[in-house]
């Protein structure tokens, strides 16, 4: 079978599934977005610069160190979102993990992207339009600023904070870094403002007779009269066996050094095609939003394709430093020192190296998740550097390096990733199956998750007690498709959070037993809100080959 029809199938049942979630009429989801790049670019905050931190990037293949004109932002040859005509672009700071050693890997995920359009009047974006939710530099949760972010722990209740040793000493499996954009522009149609905020605010809700700023809304202040759609931003992370849940300060910590997630923040680039999204906010917007069955939106599905989102690459440069993808780095890149609870003043430093821009020469590629992210690594000189290394083998998937392509390429020229190859080199010695079937290994690695079907989760689920998860009628999910809620804001109950606690902490009293996560366990359960899958170490596992 095809990568994309095996793809597409599961994607059409887990659709399914959600078009039946309540609530769903007052937005929709684009979803499947992949990374382009993790790297220190900011075309709003810092044009024509490496940027203060590390951000997570998504969407229009030609994100680019300075912001492009509208015209050629449209230009662009692909998008990493699932609708190709959604050339925006979208990043926060990448989340890192904080080895006990005191070196930094980027923690790997999905990310989603919730349009709401919650009255008849939501005008589209106009060409153009930035903006920035969230205080990168600055601590204060009292700001304006700081409205939109919602962060949470294995899906349950949000807040601003990270999830930290004190408030889920259970730990987490999976950490939902939310934010929304504001949404009501002025009355001119301004696309950005010195300060990248103030040419929007908040909407309002009414709380009793009197309105509020609401960051999900209904209505504008008269300052700022023009409903655009509300954008929620979520950048999924995943924890992993190789990067378990601590209770120390700081084991998470944001690109920018803030260890208390108060310092989240994200920016949007609008590259919409404009007739595209003026169709879905008049066909599929307040009263009808599809949620995520983007089928059942005509302008959306015009475009729909997770195949092209998955294949989307950067064009051009990235700047000249590691990010900690190929092996830990010691420090986060640029002058990012911890930024603990209770400092209000972000530290300093004595002197930061600025790297320039090169072209990519390789990408490191997370099986699970899809990402191949481009990496400028001089130190791989042929061949035998790039399939010898497998940097990462945990929960989250394999994750290994590949060639980029001839210099400054597009998608079209770049050498693709063989998934044949990928089975294969994932468990030595196994004849090649044949194309379609699916087949179980025995590794001593790890699997690609995407492709798992459960072998021998009968014993493993009947160990669960919180009786929520139907084994046998779940459907496989598409990975890089994070397990959010389906209801009808991306707030979760606190009685969601409390089961999520109580998976997290079977997780880890199982890592403390030297177990390995089971079904029922953190990272398995999340991952089951709409399906059960497992990753195995050292054990058999199946495969479908593609
Ligand atoms: C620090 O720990 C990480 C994760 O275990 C390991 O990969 C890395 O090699 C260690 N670095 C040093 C300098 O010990
Ligand atoms: C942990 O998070 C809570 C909020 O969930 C916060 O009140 C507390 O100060 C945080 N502690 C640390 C050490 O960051």
């Amino acid at each position: 079978m095809m990568l994309s029809s095996y793809i597409n199938t599961l994607f059409a049942t887990s659709a399914i599934m959600s078009s039946l979630a309540l609530g769903a009429a007052d937005h929709w989801i684009v979803t499947q977005l992949q990374t382009l790049t993790i790297s220190r670019m900011d075309p709003i905050v810092n044009p024509n610069d490496v940027s203060g931190h590390v951000h997570r990037v998504v969407g229009a293949s030609n994100f680019n160190w300075h912001l492009n004109d509208p015209q050629t932002q449209l230009n662009a040859a692909c998008s990493s979102t699932i609708i190709g005509d959604d050339k925006s672009n979208y990043w926060a700071p990448q989340l890192y993990y904080r080895h006990p050693n005191n070196t930094f890997t980027p923690v790997l995920g999905g990310v989603r992207v919730y349009y709401f359009n919650k009255n008849k009047d939501v005008q589209p974006f106009p060409p153009g339009l930035n903006m920035i939710s969230g205080l990168a530099m600055k601590r204060d949760l009292t700001a304006t600023q700081s409205l939109g972010i919602k962060i949470s722990c294995d899906h349950g209740l949000q807040t601003q904070w990270l999830p930290n040793g004190t408030s889920h000493p259970g730990g987490c499996g999976s950490i939902s870094m939310g934010i929304y954009f504001p949404s009501c522009g002025l009355a001119n149609g301004a696309t950005s403002s010195s300060d990248h905020f103030s040419h929007m605010a908040w909407p309002q809700s009414y709380d009793g007779p009197n309105l509020v700023d609401d960051p999900n809304g209904i209505v504008c202040p008269s300052s700022h009269p023009i409903k655009y759609p509300t954008i929620f931003a979520e950048f999924n992370y995943y924890l992993d066996a190789d990067h378990p849940w601590r209770n120390d300060e700081c084991t998470l910590v944001l690109s920018n050094g803030d260890c208390t997630g108060n310092n989240f923040h994200a920016d949007f680039v609008n590259g919409w095609v404009p007739q595209t999204l003026k169709d879905a906010i008049a066909q599929c917007g307040y009263g009808k939003g599809p949620g995520d069955n983007l089928d059942a939106c005509a302008p959306l599905k015009k475009t729909k394709s997770e195949p092209n989102s998955w294949e989307c690459r950067l064009d051009g440069k990235i700047p000249d430093e590691e990010v900690g993808l190929w092996r830990p780095i010691s420090q986060l890149p640029g002058c990012n020192p911890l930024w603990k609870n209770g400092v209000t003043q972000k530290p300093g430093c004595s002197s930061t190296p600025k790297p320039g821009y090169v072209f990519p020469n390789a990408y490191f590629e997370n099986l699970k998740f899809r990402n191949k992210i481009p990496v400028a690594l001089a130190e791989l000189k042929d061949n035998a550097d790039i399939t010898t290394f497998i940097p990462s083998v945990g929960d989250t998937g394999a994750g290994r390096l590949g060639w980029w392509g001839s210099e400054g390429s597009n998608k079209n020229q770049l050498t693709k990733g063989n998934w044949q190859a990928i089975i294969d080199s994932l468990a030595p010695g196994t004849n090649p199956p044949a194309i379609g079937n699916m087949i179980t290994l025995t590794t001593s690695q790890t699997e690609d998750e995407e492709n798992t079907v459960e072998t021998q989760d009968h014993e493993a689920s009947a160990d669960t007690d919180d009786g929520t998860q139907s084994e046998a009628n779940t459907p496989p999910v598409l990975a890089a498709d994070p397990p959010a809620s389906e209801s009808t804001t991306p707030a979760t109950t606190a009685v969601e959070a409390e089961g999520a606690e109580s998976t997290s902490a079977k997780y880890c009293k199982r890592k403390k037993r030297g177990l390995l996560p089971r079904a029922g366990d953190a990272l398995s359960s999340h991952l089951s809100r709409r399906s059960r899958r497992r990753s195995i170490h050292g054990q058999q596992i199946s495969v479908y080959v593609l």
